[in-house]
């Protein structure tokens, strides 16, 4: 199952993170000095993504906006020699074909996937939550697209968690067949802890075939009122073999504050031109507190 296109799901309100994400979409929030949805297209483009469609909230526009040319910024910075900059600001601009698709009602995140139909046409295609970012020396689309590739077949990411934390999450129910590699027989949107099937979480990197389309279509309200991609997973997996794989790295939550705040310290460790400063620092409140 192949791949060149993702849908990059940028419509929620993002009520985790307000009052910060009253007036500007959440994806825009930076995490060290850039947004967040960057990070997104970075790990899409890298492992060989060339066309993205995100679905926004109606005029909400900005996430799209920080991969325009900048024109003016661009000469600013020419005049003034600062040509590492100007490379940055450029290749933002030139990394990736970025396109909009509007979810004109937050009716869930089946329904979300639902609007980038028209644009994907019949391929299969990837899904990336932007709340979640991966630190890992393979970008984690690309372990889900090798996965996806070699067994022809569907490949959802998964993470395990904390007893505590399975309600947050959909999760899945499945047979181990090879390292880090699951047969998914089953899943639950966000089960209470005594019905949680396991306490293997699914986690925002999907490839999918076109035929979720149709499924998500006649998709009926579940958890929360809203048209659920895991209860377009369960209809696809009685369907054809779908997998869940463990990927490699480190998985930040953005969509709240802890795991905002932790990505910080993460990205912020991992700067070459900031580590050092900051890990100093670090130690020293830490020792003080
Ligand atoms: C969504 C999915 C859920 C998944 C989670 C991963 O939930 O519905 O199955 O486990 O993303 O981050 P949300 O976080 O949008 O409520």
């Amino acid at each position: 199952m192949k791949i060149s296109r993702a849908v990059i799901v940028a419509a929620g309100l993002g009520t985790r993170m307000l009052p910060a994400s009253k007036a500007i979409p959440k994806e825009i929030l930076p995490v060290v000095d850039r947004p967040a949805i960057q990070y997104v297209v970075e790990e899409a483009v890298a492992a060989g993504v060339s066309e993205i469609i995100v679905v926004i909230s109606p005029g909400r526009t900005t996430a799209l906006d920080h991969f325009e040319t900048a024109p003016e910024l661009e000469r600013h910075l020419e005049m003034r020699g600062k040509d590492e900059m100007l490379d940055t600001i450029r290749r933002i601009a030139t990394m990736a074909h970025l396109t909009a698709v509007e979810q004109a009602e937050p009716l869930g995140l089946g329904h979300a996937v639902l609007q980038a139909r028209d644009a994907i046409g019949g391929e299969p295609f990837a899904v990336m939550l932007p709340d979640d970012l991966f630190d890992s020396k393979r970008p984690c689309l690309g372990q889900m697209m090798a996965e996806a590739e070699r067994l022809d077949a569907p490949v959802v990411a998964l993470l395990r968690v904390a007893k505590s934390e399975v309600p947050k999450y959909g999760i899945v129910s499945g047979r181990k067949i090879a390292e880090r590699l699951y047969r998914l027989t089953g899943m639950v949107e966000k089960p209470t802890v005594d019905k949680a099937p396991s306490d293997l979480a699914i986690v925002g990197r999907y490839i999918l075939p076109p035929e979720i389309f149709e499924i998500l279509a006649q998709g009926r309200p579940g958890a929360g009122g809203e048209i659920q991609l895991t209860d377009g997973l369960i209809e696809l997996a009685g369907r054809r073999p779908l997998y869940g794989y463990e990927f490699e790295g480190t998985r930040y939550d953005i969509g709240d504050p802890f795991g905002f705040l932790t990505a910080q310290v993460g990205f912020g460790l991992k700067r070459a031109d900031l580590a050092d400063n900051f890990r100093a620092y670090l130690r020293t409140i830490i020792s003080s507190s």
